[in-house]
């Protein structure tokens, strides 16, 4: 069981661009850690960030500091944001060979790694990038996760709720498989507070089909009009920490290592301290168990490339 030496948390984040900085500025307004070491290649601008980001320290006391690789591999938990971000039309696989060398390098740079650290990827491809940091890295696979199709599963409940007028809290609806174009929705586990009332079932085929693409279609439209999306994964990524530090152990679809389609893709995970705490199997009808297939095969395909 890995726990930290004392309570003096620290969360590293790699790379200072729209991303990493919001996850940053989410960690300190919520006093998630009591450190957060930010990292950049580019280091003026990644030590103006830090400037900026001290101003908010007085809100809330978690200090920021500018950190070299080394000290950032000794945190509790290392972020990976860094790497080319999509353009718009582009997908996030077609962001695979230059994100893929951007990993190596850093983490060359962060070695020797805290052998308790946990290791979150944000980078997209992020579900590859994953397969390759648990490669790579020598941390055990449980300790390294990627924040996979979170951030689509809560786009799916917030249109849900739009939908049935209902808060997204009380909605328990998951995407599962890639972070990216062969995502699918778990629609026949999806319940309105657990219970699995006409609500959903009032959806027509039609409309789940509709629903799938604006889910999976919104990073793209975002990127369209402001060149990145950054909220959301900030958001994203601070929730998946602080269930990491606080040992919360919430059911999230995260990217990791899953024996059966052999690489990482996203479905229901325990998450605690030591990472991923354990796998929770959902129930998919035959037409989900073959979309998550495809898409496992998808990511394999890709992996199968380096
Ligand atoms: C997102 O889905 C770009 O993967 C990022 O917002």
């Amino acid at each position: 069981m890995a726990t930290t030496t004392n309570s003096y948390t620290s969360v590293a984040i790699i790379g200072a661009g729209s991303v990493g900085c919001t996850i940053a500025h989410t960690l300190m307004l919520r006093r998630v850690c009591a450190e957060v070491r930010l990292v950049d290649i580019a280091e003026d601008l990644c030590k103006a960030q830090v400037q900026d980001l001290q101003d908010a320290t007085y809100l809330t006391n978690v200090r920021i500091k500018y950190a070299t690789p080394q000290e950032a591999g000794q945190s509790d938990i290392i972020v990976i944001t860094a790497g080319a971000k999509q353009k718009p039309g582009e997908t996030r696989l077609d962001l695979i060979e230059k994100n893929y060398k951007v990993l190596g390098s850093v983490l060359k740079g962060l070695h020797p790694i805290n052998p308790l650290a946990i290791i979150l990827l944000v980078a997209n491809p992020v579900d590859v990038l994953t397969h390759f940091t648990q490669q790579m890295s020598g941390l055990p696979k449980n300790q390294v996760l990627g924040s996979g199709t979170l951030l689509d599963s809560i786009r799916l409940r917030g249109l849900l709720a739009q939908r049935l007028n209902i808060s997204d809290n009380s909605i328990n609806a998951y995407v599962i498989g890639e972070h990216g174009d062969s995502q699918c929705v778990a629609w026949s586990s999806a319940t309105v507070s657990g219970a699995h009332i006409s609500l959903i079932d009032d959806i027509s085929d039609e409309e789940k089909v509709e629903i799938g693409k604006l889910v999976s279609g919104k990073a793209n439209a975002i990127i369209k009009a402001k060149g990145f999306t950054s909220y959301g994964i900030g958001a994203t990524a601070a929730n998946i920490c602080e269930a990491i530090l606080f040992d919360q152990r919430p059911v999230y679809p995260l990217s990791c290592w899953h024996d059966e389609h052999q690489c990482c893709i996203s479905l229901p995970a325990v998450v605690g301290r030591n990472g991923v705490v354990t796998q929770i199997p959902l129930p998919l009808n035959d037409k989900e168990r073959a979309q998550i297939e495809s898409s496992a095969a998808t990511l394999r395909e890709q992996i199968a490339k380096f």
